[in-house]
């Protein structure tokens, strides 16, 4: 059955196939939230967040909402279809029988939580305490698709328990400094450590068959296993960054654009060895073009990076933020119609393009790109 307007169907098997229905997120009651294992380690050293936390400033929840608002309305006024979450009360603490935090954190960037794979929604383990309760934003959504579409598989990950047997206490000293983080990284030493099965959505990226998924802190080998089992008709296979100090979510590293062309990070290269998975099969990996700013905007948890967080809207088109001009000007070459996105002073909140959405319907179908 084709995509239409009139019927709700949640199908997406890729990152770049004719995107017809997603999900944008919402910056409103945003909070920084206060230290925890789960997060701390995740703060680069640097950052101007370190010591502070509470709701972020209404000014910048307001800024942050519209240009939300505006990536949605662009969106709605080239047919795609745009869902948004519904957000609870982020300063109520989380609290289970195993932890406890006194703020939550927001529902800006739903990829983190939703993995879309096929008719099937997953909502993702999380890693954060403060991220726990999250998928709760999604649900009046969930339910109204689950009413609507008699083939939508709406699936949750086991919660996890998030005790401190999760995270590895040396990530929690103050100042590990960028050489021993580099070092821990290139030997796969994260700060989550194998109690259970973690991953957050953002971890994973849809090749159709295939699900490449990055192992960092985010999401660990168990949680990677999990996905095995829990999708035994496609292939999982793992990546990691070494040049990456805080390997957080797949998408300002490794950002496919259409069958057979992906861009990398320059700073985080694939290895050769995993590397040889795409070569063998025609994918060509090329560095992405730099970002225009030196440093992230103010209470930022990314890096300059989100340059290359674009979204795809099919295999030709695609959404680019719009102070990001080598970043355009690299897909210009590469054959892409670049849509200018401004959305730079929403990152702060988690992220850039592709982190604020959550695909719902993509046209095309399950294909294996790696026989
Ligand atoms: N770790 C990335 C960086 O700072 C940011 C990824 C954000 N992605 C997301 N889905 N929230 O370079």
């Amino acid at each position: 059955m084709n995509w239409s307007p009139d019927t709700t169907q949640v199908k997406s098997w890729n990152e770049w196939d004719t995107l017809r229905h997603v999900i944008v997120g919402k910056a409103d009651d945003c909070h920084i939230p206060p230290e925890e294992p789960a997060l701390d380690a995740k703060v680069p050293e640097d950052s101007d967040m370190r010591g502070q936390w509470g709701r972020r400033p209404q000014e910048t929840i307001d800024r942050a909402n519209e240009l939300l608002d505006n990536f949605a309305d662009m969106l709605r006024k080239r047919g795609v279809r745009v869902d948004r979450p519904t957000p609870t009360d982020f300063s109520l603490p989380a609290t289970t029988p195993d932890f406890h935090t006194d703020s939550q954190f927001g529902c800006m960037p739903p990829r983190d939580v939703l993995l879309t794979v096929g008719h099937e929604i997953l909502e993702a383990t999380m890693s954060y305490r403060c991220r726990w309760f999250e998928y709760l934003c999604y649900r009046p959504l969930m339910q109204q698709y689950w009413e609507e579409d008699v083939n939508f598989r709406h699936e949750a990950a086991p919660k996890p328990r998030l005790t401190d047997a999760d995270y590895h206490a040396d990530y929690l000293s103050e100042k590990i400094g960028i050489e021993k983080r580099l070092k821990w990284t290139a030997e796969k030493f994260f700060v989550t450590t194998e109690e259970e099965p973690l991953f957050d959505a953002a971890d994973v990226l849809r090749f159709g068959k295939d699900l490449i998924v990055q192992h960092g802190f985010t999401t660990n080998m168990k949680g990677i296993e999990w996905l095995r089992r829990h999708f035994p008709d496609h292939r999982v296979r793992a990546v990691n960054f070494p040049g990456d100090p805080y390997p957080i979510h797949i998408d300002a590293t490794f950002t496919p654009l259409r069958p057979g062309l992906i861009l990398n990070n320059p700073n985080r290269r694939l290895p050769d060895e995993q590397r040889a998975y795409f070569n063998k099969n025609d994918w060509e990996i090329v560095d992405a073009a730099q970002p225009a700013h030196n440093t992230p905007p103010p209470l930022c948890y990314s890096s300059t990076w989100l340059s290359m967080n674009v979204l795809v809207l099919d295999p030709k088109t695609v959404c680019v933020e719009a102070s990001e001009v080598y970043q355009m000007e690299q897909m210009d070459k590469l054959g892409m119609e670049v849509i200018p996105v401004e959305l730079r002073d929403a990152y702060a909140f988690g992220g850039g393009l592709h982190c604020c959405t959550a695909d719902v319907y993509r046209d095309g179908d399950c294909e294996d790109y790696f026989p």
